[in-house]
């Protein structure tokens, strides 16, 4: 795909309106600069680009108007919300809630799990899905397959629920795929087994869902978190998606302005809202939504299919092309052909890996990622198991990480691997 440079905002307020961009998921990008840093932040869709630029001489307050621009923008806000939802699968009694990002979403669920809830996680997940649950929690090993994290939950489920009572809510909290090996997790298998065991379920989709469909009632999850910036809509929206209940029943995560429907004189006088506006206190990230939505709305009209093969090509250009790297050794949890996506971690023996992104980016203009990728007990065990698997002693502390989706090329990829291949 073309990589296109940012259009022109119309700046009139009757400015003829922008015709509909032909290529919604073109990415935008600096002609030259090599973007293998996707898992990070995604480089911004032409959709989100347009949808802004179409909003912004309109932008006025949400929820807090009664002028047209006003008026037009609250429908924009909750449209948002709509085509976010529906994009999700979210179930019709379902809040979808804007957050800033996938870490907040999980921080606002944190905040309202009901009292003496446990959560359940694998070691294996971004620090997003590590530290914002509550002491009690607990954290299983990383498996060594998927079908091992389905029998481990289980069996850890079944070992609390005899420990507890069953009226006590427990939560489970995975991703959809990791953000250092880019290797998938059974999602759909390990809510069952949650279900089955009267837990709930959220995923953490900041990995999975910009790389494949996310469908929460097709995967039976209770909830699910996601960022706008990993999502090709940088504008700083995220959303947490999922039951009601426990959301309704929480203190707001932001008290203020929105978030209620009464305040009487008195200080703890406050009746707070039910539904999204609880949690959303204060005035809205207006853009961050709608540009969230026009790049679901555009991926909802893709060809999901296509887009996931033309980017397995790639993957599999650039692990083939590392494997056959001598001095180069792939990090991954779950074996060489476990289901992933376009996310690919590894070292360069004999290399500081942050010498190698700086040489990348300085001599190649290409950047990737280096260090732990706040994953840190993953990434360090992961580190562990490639030194044991190539029996080198020359491996660095830390690892690189190239990522990759809409927009990325072969040409790319093999400037990656000729970087690659002399430091060798
Ligand atoms: C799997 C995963 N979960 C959560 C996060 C946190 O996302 P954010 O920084 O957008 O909150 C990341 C970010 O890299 C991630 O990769």
């Amino acid at each position: 795909m073309p990589v296109t440079l940012v259009p022109s905002l119309p700046t009139r307020f009757d400015a003829a309106p922008t015709p509909a961009p032909s290529r919604p998921l073109d990415v935008l990008g600096v002609p030259g600069e090599i973007n293998l840093d996707y898992a990070a932040s995604a480089p911004c869709a032409q959709a989100a680009a347009d949808a802004v630029a179409e909003l912004l001489p309109w932008y006025a307050s949400v929820h807090r108007g009664a002028g047209a621009l006003s008026r037009r923008c609250t429908l924009a806000y909750e449209q948002a919300r709509q085509t976010i939802g529906d994009f999700f699968g979210a179930r019709a009694d379902d809040h979808v809630i804007f957050t800033r990002n996938t870490t907040d979403a999980l921080n606002l669920l944190a905040r309202a799990l009901p009292a003496g809830t446990t959560v359940v996680t694998f070691a294996g997940e971004h620090h997003a899905n590590l530290l914002p649950w509550p002491r009690g929690s607990v954290r299983l090993p990383v498996p060594t397959d998927p079908a091992g994290a389905v029998r481990d939950l289980a069996a850890a489920l079944s070992e609390l629920r005899r420990g507890s009572s069953p009226a006590l809510p427990v939560l489970v909290a995975v991703t959809g795929a990791s953000n250092v090996t880019g290797e998938r997790w059974p999602v759909a298998e390990l809510a069952r087994v949650a279900h089955r065991h009267g837990a709930r379920i959220v995923l953490d989709a900041a990995q999975l869902a910009p790389h494949a469909p996310v469908d929460l009632l097709a995967l039976d999850v209770d909830y699910l978190a996601v960022s706008g910036h990993k999502l090709y809509a940088p504008f700083g929206a995220g959303v947490l998606i999922g039951r009601a209940d426990w959301l309704d029943a929480a203190p707001p995560y932001l008290a203020g302005g929105g978030a209620t429907s009464r305040v009487g004189p008195a200080t703890h006088d406050v009746t707070w809202a039910t539904g999204p506006a609880r949690h959303e206190g204060g005035t809205p990230n207006l853009l961050g939504a709608v540009a969230l939505a026009a790049v679901c709305a555009a991926l909802g009209d893709a060809d999901r299919a296509a887009l996931a093969a033309r980017e397995q090509a790639l993957l599999s250009r650039l692990r083939t092309g590392i494997a056959d790297l001598p001095h180069v050794v792939e990090l991954r949890t779950f074996g060489p052909d476990a289901p992933r996506v376009g996310i690919v971690s590894f070292v360069v023996a004999g290399w500081d890996s942050a010498d190698v992104t700086a040489r990348l980016a300085a001599e190649h203009r290409i950047g990737v990622r280096d260090g732990l990728f706040c994953a840190h007990p993953l990434a360090q065990r992961l580190l562990t198991e490639a030194a044991g698997r190539t029996g080198r002693r020359d491996l660095p502390p830390t690892a690189l990480r190239a990522s990759i989706g809409l927009g990325s090329t072969a040409a790319q990829v093999d400037r990656l691997l000729t970087a690659l291949a002399e430091l060798g």
